[in-house]
């Protein structure tokens, strides 16, 4: 079987110039998409569209028939070998696409691509990336470069819809959540339409974000209460505008009455009210509402309350064009939360998840954290079933590699192959995304050699290095205040909102560590089902994954392991560097299988991301340790930096950029 593949590979390193390819566009352009332009001989015959383009341009085998045949789901496809040919059967044009996607992947994998017998479906209908672009350029928590929709290239563009639609990605939010009224403008939405009209060959909707107070703001109206005729008129006319343009415009996305943003209740009614008024204007066109559960306020004693205490009373309220768009997690995409109990606890509404793939709070795109583990634990807490669609917040942008970092790449893939199909292993669609994408065809150095399993591991590993570097324990929110980069625990200017400071969520004091979330606390765990909240509620049996976020945990706290609280933490901390060290070493042993250019890239990153989990540790644990009174464990290896350097240091970023470096002193 290996000499087989090495044949093959040869084979078509000889036919196909890859060798050419090697030299030219290691630059991560091509993403996982790393066939070269073959113009294939073998006959492509069936139903004509993108699906023939891309087979015609890059299949290298024997002859394929498209055909549309009923009886397969929407958007599935069936791909079978038969008499020598290989027919991809679909009911609709999509499923060809992602059929043909499907047989290209086999191909660049090394896979046999003869004897096929599959059959495919998508789970959510809804497979969507938001993008937090903005009219200028910039992109919120955007550490990848500017927003690709702002000057786009036709190559870019088709680079961008091919990317998504090889992992079934089939909708799009082209702007910030945090929108400006001007996406509503008339300008605007002529460049939306020939944003939609590049994508839809790949079969991707064109969504928009817009602001509530639109009709005021863009409209010149008094008032955008949801109820009052004139407003619900203005909006009808927005809407027929759109469509006018984009004939299969997806529908909106809502963040209203959020971190200052406008929305119903400015005008005494409720989210259901604001969330059924845009639906009704989007249902004649068969448009959707998704409307964001994210939602605290500034008095709210406990934060992770409040979507819940907002929510749960319009249960069963919203229009059926609507879906509730929820966080994973209750507080905000922290590389560790318990899930958002929203989830389990809403019975009679539509919901779907957004995870977020760009890292705001997970080392941006200077650290490697592979977050199919991440969001795989959140589905084992709620059924996929459960949801209507899922939703990722993108981390592209114009850099050359699209992501920032080369490993981030895998994360836009690993959320379209989820959003495909929840139940694919983060190990599955690691490998599936290394092999594309560091040992295509004729790479079988990198096949045969233990590059595969050295990175899997790295890649598998990486998240539960993050928390522990970065928050292990269940500890959260302890970031850098406005670019979320660092650690800043100690964060409490006079006047900033108190939810908006590290101190609020860590509540370190003299006897310990963590938020009391139990049912003396703040009652958070009420929210979750019977048997979570009792599990939750008693420290002795909260998982210590979780144990700050639950639970004030005191420093002499006796954990599974026989260590106190205090040298769990420190120990943790020290794990997630060490970890860090490994997988630069790892990295560094890779080199002869990957082209210089990725190679010293990675290699770069990997170093900053190194320097930064010293000092997530040891800022940290220093800062922590002026509370807990406690020696740092003798058998582990102590800080090496300073606690008042550490807290003097600035990094001069904001929240639209990705820093050089982490922490220079
Ligand atoms: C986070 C993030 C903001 C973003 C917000 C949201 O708070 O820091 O930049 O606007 O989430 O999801 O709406």
């Amino acid at each position: 079987m290996q000499m087989k593949r090495i044949l093959i590979s040869m084979l078509v390193l000889l036919t196909t110039g890859w060798a050419n390819a090697a030299t030219s566009g290691e630059d991560g352009s091509r993403l996982w998409l790393r066939l070269d332009n073959v113009q294939t001989t073998a006959a492509i015959t069936g139903v004509k569209g993108t699906a023939m383009t891309e087979l015609q341009t890059y299949w290298q085998g024997g002859p394929v028939v498209l055909k549309r045949q009923k009886g397969i789901a929407k958007d599935g496809y069936t791909i079978m070998s038969q008499d020598g040919k290989t027919v991809i059967a679909a009911s609709n044009d999509a499923g060809l696409l992602y059929g043909a996607y499907h047989l290209l992947r086999l191909q660049q994998a090394g896979e046999p691509c003869d004897g096929l017998d599959i059959r495919e479906e998508p789970f959510y209908d809804l497979r969507i990336l938001n993008h937090w672009d903005n009219p200028n350029g910039t992109v919120e928590r955007g550490f990848a470069g500017h927003s690709i929709f702002v000057n786009p290239t036709p190559e870019r563009m088709k680079m961008y819809a091919r990317a998504n639609a090889s992992v079934g990605i089939n909708g799009t939010v082209l702007n910030n959540v945090n929108a400006k009224p001007e996406a509503l403008s008339t300008a605007s939405l002529e460049k939306a339409k020939a944003i939609a009209d590049q994508l839809r060959p790949y079969n991707i909707r064109v969504y928009l974000s817009i602001n509530f107070a639109s009709p005021i703001k863009v409209g010149g109206l008094e008032t955008a209460d949801p109820l009052n005729a004139e407003v619900v008129k203005w909006w009808k006319d927005k809407v027929n505008e759109i469509y006018k343009l984009i004939p299969d415009f997806g529908g909106f996305l809502v963040k209203a009455n959020s971190e200052g943003e406008p929305g119903p209740q400015d005008f005494g009614r409720t989210h259901a009210d604001g969330a059924n008024m845009l639906a009704g204007v989007l249902k004649p066109h068969k448009g959707i509402v998704m409307w964001r559960a994210f939602v605290y306020a500034p008095q709210s004693p406990d934060r992770a309350n409040q979507a819940y205490l907002e929510f749960m009373p319009l249960d069963g309220q919203f229009a059926d064009n609507v879906i509730i768009q929820i966080k994973n997690g209750p507080i905000d995409f922290q590389p560790r939360e318990a899930y958002s109990p929203l989830f389990t606890a809403m019975q009679k509404t539509q919901m779907m998840v957004e995870f977020q793939i760009t890292q705001e709070y997970l080392g941006a795109a200077n650290h490697l954290v592979y977050l199919a583990p991440m969001w795989q634990e959140f589905f084992s807490f709620v059924k996929p079933a459960s949801l209507k669609a899922m939703a990722g917040v993108a981390n592209i942008g114009d850099d050359t590699n699209w992501c920032g970092h080369h490993f981030a790449q895998a994360n836009w893939y690993a959320f379209g192959r989820l959003a495909w199909n929840p139940a694919l292993t983060s190990e599955q669609i690691a490998d599936e995304w290394l092999t594309q994408t560091f040992c295509e065809q004729g790479n079988h150095k990198c096949q045969t050699s233990d590059f595969k399993p050295q990175m899997l591991s790295v890649m598998l590993e990486s998240r539960e290095a993050c928390v522990n570097y970065m928050m292990p324990l269940g500890i959260h929110h302890i970031f850098a205040g406005t670019h979320h980069y660092g650690p800043e625990p100690w964060y409490a200017p006079k006047g900033v909102r108190a939810d908006w400071t590290p101190p609020y969520y860590h509540k370190a004091d003299s006897i310990g560590l963590g938020f009391d979330r139990t049912l003396a606390g703040s009652a958070n765990v009420k929210q979750y089902p019977d048997e979570l909240c009792q599990l939750y509620n008693d420290i002795n049996t909260c998982p210590e994954n979780l144990l700050a976020w639950f639970h004030h945990v005191p420093w002499d706290h006796k954990m599974k392991s026989g260590r106190t609280f205090w040298d769990e933490l420190c120990h943790k901390y020290d794990d997630g560097v060490q970890e860090t060290r490994r997988f630069l070493r790892i990295w560094d042993a890779m080199q002869p299988y990957v082209d210089s250019q990725r190679f010293e890239e990675v290699q770069h990153k990997l170093r900053i991301q190194t320097r930064d989990s010293e000092w997530w540790r040891d800022a940290c644990l220093l800062y922590f340790q002026t509370f807990s009174k406690r020696p740092i464990p003798s058998d582990m290896e102590h800080p090496v930096h300073n606690l008042d350097e550490m807290m003097k240091f600035r990094i001069p970023i904001t929240m639209y950029e990705n820093p050089e470096s982490g922490y220079t002193k």
